[in-house]
């Protein structure tokens, strides 16, 4: 199957995407699917009917469906790690999911329960810190314990009226101080939130906030909340059971913003827009489940992914949400998509045959278009796009600006795909007034070689609704790929060297390891910032 998609990708190559649309009027609206409200346009890409019934042909022959049945039925499809893979239960509230012989579910709605009334208490101030009702809310967490709210809180801006929350992550000081800095310590209220409570930038950094804290509330402790699955570390770290939000080993840290690592988008938007979210979510679930994968949004937009990423070759991928409050979904994007399927084994432990999923990057226009724009379009790379844009902004007294900004996101997928050819060019300069060699100098600078594809993502507005759906639907989209590579994206085990060997080198910085064993640049390095 690849070989003959990649033949055909051969074939294809230099042909115009534009010309897609000549030959095929029909084209913009057979390459669109539209699900829960929302429109993926694949237009724009050098996939045509053939290429697209090879990529539907592939997603069979590599078992997506059944696999995808195993996933929300429970079946322990994180193999590495002997364990099912259940996000999707945290979303979808009614019936039963059974994994070894027990329920999940009503675990999973007596901790939402206990998430609302928490998050209500703190909301209404029934639960206070030492100087009176939260005004603040910090989020301390790593990596899927922190990527997921942090980009939901500044995505649902609007709708927050809830204690302002931050997020500290990074073990550099610099975070916890920047952060902390500006706070009242006595109306704090601190969430430590990690999966396993191991993590070392998580604990360092809830050390520094309580040591914080502890200059001006006698018991610190009464100010923490807990997000883990190791109840019993939390409470040695002195939170008590009732202010501790487990989850089941089935959450992925990336996969986890679902259940409670939202507590802190609860707590800013309240219960009832976090289920909303919930709500779209599970939206999404029901149509990846059902749809056909022709009309299926999750399936379409993985294949879109895999022609280019690993049957065009390209290596990387850009995310472009024309949506300011968007700004931190391409670093979430990061985990979910690097760290899924970042990974060069396959699950049967043999090579992958093709390359691994692409690097994930981007920024929110139109900020990108003033900086890396360039090189999207005149580059020696091929970089493959992806926009999203609402039809409509929070802002209806700046409609004109939101007009701009719609007007800015289609402009550049045309731009991309059409490009300035140099006769173009040519004609442009000379109603510049310039002629002969320096006409043809200038020209040549002014050339896009166009026939670079895109993907748009169109919704009506960044509601919670709307969000859950957005990050289903690349949560999805990131297990579809996953299937069709063949590998296991629910687990991570590149991130573990880098930290056993930080783990070696922290006494060596004390001067309390002999730096011998290591190799001549890193004993340098340390000898020069050991200072
Ligand atoms: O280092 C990788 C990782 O395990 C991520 O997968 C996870 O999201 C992050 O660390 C944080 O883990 P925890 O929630 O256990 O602190």
């Amino acid at each position: 199957m690849w070989d003959r998609l990649k033949a055909h990708h051969a074939a294809t190559r230099d042909r115009a995407i534009l010309d897609l649309f000549s030959a095929d009027p029909g084209r913009a609206a057979e390459f669109a699917v539209e699900a829960c409200g929302m429109r993926l346009d694949w237009s724009k890409t050098n996939i045509d009917a053939t290429a697209r019934d090879l990529l539907l042909d592939l997603a069979e022959a590599a078992g997506v469906g059944a696999r995808r049945e195993a996933m929300f039925s429970g079946a322990r499809i994180n193999e590495t790690e002997g364990r099912a893979v259940l996000h999707t239960a945290l979303r979808n509230l009614d019936g039963s999911v059974i994994v070894d012989g027990a329920d999940v579910m009503p675990a999973v709605r007596e901790t939402l329960a206990r998430m609302e009334s928490f998050a209500e208490d703190v909301r209404r101030g029934r639960f206070a810190g030492a100087g009176g009702a939260f005004t603040d809310v910090v989020n301390i967490g790593i990596g899927g314990s922190d990527l997921g709210p942090a980009m939901a809180c500044a995505a649902l801006a609007p709708y927050a009226d809830g204690p302002r929350c931050h997020f500290v992550s990074n073990v550099d000081p610099a975070h916890v101080s920047d952060v902390l800095a500006p706070l009242d310590p006595d109306r704090t209220l601190v969430l430590v939130a990690s999966k396993t409570f191991t993590t070392v930038e998580t604990m360092a950094n809830a050390g520094a906030a309580r040591d914080w804290m502890a200059r001006v509330v006698a018991d610190p402790a009464t100010q923490f909340a807990a997000i883990s699955s190791a109840t019993e570390k939390a409470a040695a770290f002195g939170i008590p059971a009732d202010r501790v939000f487990g989850f089941a080993d089935w959450v992925g840290g990336r996969y986890s913003l679902w259940g409670p690592i939202g507590l802190s988008l609860m707590l800013a938007i309240g219960p009832e827009r976090f289920r909303a979210f919930l709500s779209g979510a599970a939206e999404m679930d029901a149509h990846f489940r059902a749809a056909p994968f022709g009309a299926n949004m999750p399936v379409i937009l993985a294949l879109a992914g895999i022609w280019h990423a690993q049957v065009a070759g390209l290596c990387s991928r850009a995310v472009l949400p024309y949506d300011q409050r968007l700004a931190r979904l391409p670093a979430y994007l990061q985990q979910l998509e690097m760290e899924s399927n970042g990974k060069r084994v396959a699950m049967d432990g043999g090579d992958l045959p093709v390359e691994s999923g692409p690097i994930v990057w981007g920024e929110p226009g139109t900020n990108g278009q003033h900086a890396f724009y360039q090189l999207l379009h005149q580059g020696t790379r091929v970089v493959p796009c992806e926009f999203l844009i609402a039809r409509h902004g929070h802002e209806p007294q700046l409609a004109r600006q939101h007009r701009m900004l719609i007007a800015n996101c289609l402009a550049q997928s045309e731009a991309l795909m059409r490009g300035r050819g140099l006769d173009e060019a040519r004609a442009l300069m000379a109603a510049r007034g310039l002629s002969g060699a320096e006409l043809e100098r200038q020209a040549r600078h002014r050339v896009f070689p166009g026939n670079r594809p895109s993907l748009t993502l169109t919704y009506d507005r960044l509601t919670p609704g709307v969000l859950g759906r957005i990050i289903a639907l690349y949560e999805h989209r990131v297990f579809v790929e996953g299937v069709i590579l063949g590998i296991n994206s629910f687990d991570q085990w590149g991130v573990e060297l880098g930290k056993e060997l930080a783990l070696t080198l922290e006494p060596m910085l004390e001067g309390t390891a002999d730096p011998a064993g290591k190799d001549g640049s890193t004993r340098a390095l340390l000898a020069w910032l050991k200072g």
